[in-house]
């Protein structure tokens, strides 16, 4: 199963590498015994399959999403100057770089699939582990799809607006892309790889455009805005950290070939610089499309526009303006896509060991897709758009996401004494891992100096709410009967089965 659930959190093409047949065992849905499937991988060699051209177009394509056309102008906001929030795109870029070299010894020390939650089970024990992946599926991923899908709803509505057509609701929209991804993605894990490669190109074309045509407009001669440097910059470190939030949004994704490692040619040398190439790359695309948008928008234009690709479009790209927010829906759908797509490993790895509910781990009978996990996705992202905006999804997200990432550099530490003897391919120099916990604990921290607000304290409890499962069902391994029940009415309502791995 290792391959398979590999293929299917990697969002690429390799998924349709593995082969997957029901086992003689039978088929039989009749609730007594759980048919097994195995999954053969056909072609081991194939996991190998990533060079360093790939793995770092493997990031990149994670990394671009929805940010960089939602994310601009909430660090503008909170920084207050055009000096300082390029500064702070440069700075998340780097933070992203020094997390991607320490994610870089730990996938060469501990080269499983995972991730973060092999990384924790190691340096920090069970508790971490289980409260990683319980989260995963509770608020990263699910707060990622609602992001990525109401920003694509903001675009849509402008489209629409500039198509003459009506003023739609921007949740009912959200919340119609989402169900429909969740379809996609239950249909075929093949169609939803596809939806991936493709929209991937969308994204990067749309930014070329944005980027070109800025330069053409600087070269012009429109530099008012940029220079007007650190005018109007903000007095406050813990309001930067909000500003941080967002840039590192756009930046997420750095720490997604940890989630293939085993696919990748030479992970020693291949790990670190990929994580580095790639995040370098982001930088400058991200730092050229902001002087764009700066150089073709006065900053309170910015701030008013909401939707700054389009606003963008409508002053460089005269009658052509329609194909902004159209690249962007795209780009978004492709996002959200791969959010609700590439998620699924850590789900998958926590189910199989008993970590979560085994139920979220089966698929469906015929069609391979993992039914259980995505239904669950759809459900909770729909929860998430209800009382969510944007930016405070946002928040929460990265608290989330750096609380985590936070205890995996402190993992980092604590496995160079756990594991003081082990074969280090790749060993980052100690300060960065220091410097990477203190920034994610200022990260942690700072915004609930500032501004205490309701969405941290809903993460914290969604968090904490994981050990009422982790005691009775994992450490003290309790086993219910109507557990069993309900499984075995929801395998036959959606016609799902336990996976087997391959060492079963
Ligand atoms: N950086 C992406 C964006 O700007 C978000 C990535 C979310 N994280 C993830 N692992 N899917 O839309």
């Amino acid at each position: 199963m290792e391959g398979k659930a590999e293929n299917k959190a990697n969002g690429y093409n390799e998924m349709e590498t593995t082969v997957e047949k029901p086992s003689p065992a039978g088929h039989t849905m009749n609730g007594s015994k759980p048919p097994s499937i195995i999954i053969e991988t056909q072609n081991m060699e194939l996991k190998k399959n990533l060079g360093l051209t790939s793995a770092i177009s493997m990031i990149v394509g994670t990394i671009i999403g929805s940010g960089i056309f939602v994310s601009p102008k909430g660090v503008l906001e909170s920084t207050g100057s055009v000096g300082l929030s390029l500064l702070v795109w440069a700075g998340s870029g780097l933070i992203a770089m020094m997390g991607g070299l320490c994610y870089a010894e730990l996938g060469t020390l501990l080269p499983k699939s995972g991730g973060e939650y092999i990384y924790l089970k190691e340096g920090l024990g069970d508790i971490p582990a289980f409260l990683f992946a319980w989260t995963s599926i509770l608020v990263t991923r699910t707060s990622s799809l609602a992001i990525i899908t109401l920003t694509f709803a903001t675009y849509a509505g402008s489209f629409f607006e500039l198509c003459g057509g009506p003023q739609l609701p921007e949740k009912l929209i959200s919340a119609i892309t989402i169900i429909l991804i969740g379809i996609v993605n239950s249909w075929s894990t093949t169609l939803a790889a596809r939806v991936q490669v493709i929209f991937t190109f969308a994204k990067v074309a749309a930014l070329v455009v944005i980027i070109v045509g800025g330069f053409v407009k600087l070269a012009q001669g429109n530099t008012s805005v940029i220079s007007s440097g650190f005018e109007g910059t903000t007095d406050s470190p813990f309001i930067i950290a909000l500003a941080f939030y967002d840039a590192l949004w756009a930046y997420d994704g750095w720490n997604n070939l940890n989630s293939v490692t085993e696919e990748l040619q030479n992970p020693p040398k291949n790990l670190p610089r990929a994580n580095v190439g790639s995040v370098i790359l982001v930088i400058i695309v991200y730092l050229l499309t902001n002087i764009s948008y700066l150089t073709v928008m006065t900053v309170d234009e910015l701030l008013d526009s909401p939707a700054v690709a389009v606003t963008w479009g409508a002053r460089v790209l005269g009658a052509a303006k329609v194909i902004m927010p159209l690249s962007v829906l795209v780009s978004t759908f492709g996002g959200a896509n791969g959010s609700a797509y590439t998620s699924g490993r850590v789900v998958f790895a926590a189910a199989r060991d008993g970590f979560l509910p085994e139920y979220l781990s089966y698929i469906h009978v015929k069609k391979y897709t993992p039914l259980p996990s995505m239904i669950f996705t759809v459900f909770v992202s729909l929860l998430m758009i209800i009382p969510g905006d944007i930016s405070s999804l946002i928040d929460l997200f990265s608290f989330t996401a750096w609380c985590f990432y936070g205890m995996t550099f402190t993992s980092l530490l604590v496995l160079r004494y756990k594991m003081k003897e082990a074969h280090r391919p790749y060993t980052v120099p100690i300060f960065i891992p220091i410097l990477m916990v203190l920034i994610s604990i200022y990260l942690v921290v700072a915004p609930i100096i500032h501004e205490p607000k309701i969405e941290f304290l809903y993460a914290f409890v969604f968090v904490m709410s994981g050990l009422l499962f982790y005691f009775p069902l994992v450490y003290f391994n309790l086993h219910f009967k109507c557990i069993d029940t309900l499984t075995m009415y929801g395998q036959l309502f959606l016609e799902v089965v336990p996976t087997k791995s391959e060492e079963d």
